[in-house]
């Protein structure tokens, strides 16, 4: 293991004294970044499928591609920790296809935690991936690998029910032996509830201010995600797509002009 390496248990320790700061990532330069960066904690989401892939949703994301930028991301990242999403139906089925594809995350591909989607029912899947030791980081609330059901990506939790539901959904997960659990668009006081109740770290996606720490997707921190597909829970720090499209239209002028390349490129 990498020294100064931050573990699962490392950032479940790290509730009530400090907050969790975490990003995605989807290859070497962006985890190498990040990592710099001081981030806690790199998720390769299966955002990969918007981010990168050019797909309208997280589903028809596959366990190669996800062990295929998971990699690439644990050779760029030296001492954050890497936790690996698993897609769709890669451990939905059983759990012995749950603890088969999560150890290809870590044997495979270097991960130092596996993310997997769902509250109190998916408790006994997680159980058995952390009784075999590998570390489970939850993910409740808005889980985008049920979007067909839930009818979109629309905000979770609301009413009395639904947030008391949501509440025993993150105990649950907590109980089953997660480090820590993401909690994906509800209500900011249902966030602030949610993070008292649970005894492991909250780390929120548009769950408002008061949980362990927060998460976002780098294209949407950077400004590489179109402004009109940047959902309100991001915030843009950098325009680095309008940077990107500026550098190609003047590499383009200066190819056209005979500009580039210049006295200082050439051999
Ligand atoms: O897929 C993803 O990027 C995620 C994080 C935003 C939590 O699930």
């Amino acid at each position: 293991m990498k020294t100064d390496h931050w573990t699962a248990a490392r950032i479940c320790a790290l509730k009530g004294h400090e907050r969790i700061v975490s990003l995605t990532a989807y290859d070497a330069t962006m985890a190498r970044l990040v990592d710099e960066g001081g981030i806690h904690l790199i998720i390769v989401g299966d955002s990969l499928a918007q981010s990168v892939l050019g797909y309208a949703n997280t589903l028809p994301v596959t366990m190669e591609q996800m062990l295929h930028h998971t990699a690439a991301v644990v050779r760029g990242a030296q001492r954050a920790l890497v936790v690996a999403d698993m897609p769709f139906l890669s451990y939905q089925i059983s759990d012995e296809q749950a603890l088969r594809n999560a150890g290809r995350f870590l044997q495979e591909a270097g991960a130092g935690a596996v993310k997997i989607e769902g509250g109190a029912f998916r408790a006994g899947t997680i159980r058995r991936l952390v009784a075999n030791g590998i570390p489970v980081l939850g993910h409740i609330g808005l889980t985008p690998q049920s979007v067909l059901t839930l009818g979109g990506y629309v905000v979770q939790g609301r009413g009395e029910a639904a947030a008391e539901r949501l509440i025993e959904d993150a105990c649950a997960v907590a109980a089953a032996g997660a480090f820590a659990v993401v909690v994906e668009c509800v209500p900011q006081a249902l966030g602030a509830a949610l993070t008292k109740a649970c005894p492991v770290p909250t780390i929120g996606i548009g769950a408002g201010p008061h949980c362990d720490g927060q998460i976002l997707v780098i294209n949407d921190l950077v400004g590489l995600t179109p402004p009109e597909a940047t959902p309100r829970l991001a915030k843009r720090y950098a325009e680095t797509g309008a940077m990107m499209r500026e550098a190609i239209a003047a590499y383009r002028r200066d190819v056209s002009s005979g500009a580039f390349p210049g006295s200082q490129n050439i051999y």
